[in-house]
């Protein structure tokens, strides 16, 4: 197994971030391409580092595998947004990162009661990540997501409960309460 390393992203790292993101196609993020000088703003503008959001490294081997975004950090719900590099994904990285993010959360956010996560209805992997991860499906939200040619995709929502999170249970969701 390769060595999974987390390290938080500071803004000396803005290079590095935007060879990152800008170096390749994310297929299940919008327009799929990130501009690399979009990147460099967004550090000047603390998007990815400031009192509402963190960003970390994901470092296997000591190499940068992927990327994870976690926002909203003062709220009940913090989100996320995780990208594993296409030479990376495929060999547990994702659902490891997942995993050390929920436990970073809960551990050092007291607020935190929740961590929510979406995305695309055909994202087999990341909806793989949620489940194996404790997270439970609580939204489903029809013809939500467009790409880049505006096709509109299903998207679908994910959250995992601190009291879950503490006892490795799943609350099951309510969904079949209509009154
Ligand atoms: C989605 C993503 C984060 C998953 O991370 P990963 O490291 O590739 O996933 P893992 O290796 O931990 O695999 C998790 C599960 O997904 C499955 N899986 C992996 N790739 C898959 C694929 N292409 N199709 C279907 N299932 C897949 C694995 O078999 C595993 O399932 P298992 O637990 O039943 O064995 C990663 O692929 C990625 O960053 N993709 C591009 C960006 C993206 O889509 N981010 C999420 C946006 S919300």
């Amino acid at each position: 197994m390769e060595h999974i390393e987390i390290q938080r992203f500071t803004a000396a790292d803005a290079e590095a971030l935007a060879d990152f993101l800008a170096g390749e196609e994310w297929p299940f993020h919008g327009s799929g391409r990130v501009d690399r000088a979009d990147v460099l703003r967004r550090v000047a503008e603390g998007y990815y580092d400031d009192e509402e959001a963190r960003t970390f490294w994901i470092l296997v081997d000591g190499k940068a595998a992927g990327t994870l975004r976690l926002f909203d950090i003062g709220d009940d719900t913090p989100l996320f947004d995780l990208r594993i590099g296409a030479a990376s994904r495929g060999r547990g990285v994702g659902t490891h990162a997942v995993q050390w993010l929920a436990s970073y959360v809960f551990t050092e956010f007291p607020e935190a009661q929740r961590i929510e996560g979406t995305t695309r209805r055909d994202n087999a992997a990341m909806r793989r990540v949620f489940l194996r991860c404790g997270f439970a499906k609580e939204g489903h939200h029809r013809r939500a997501w467009p790409d880049a040619e505006g096709v509109l995709h299903d998207a679908v929502a994910y959250a995992i409960l601190r009291g879950d999170w503490a006892t490795g249970t799943v609350t099951p969701v309510e969904f079949d309460d209509e009154p």
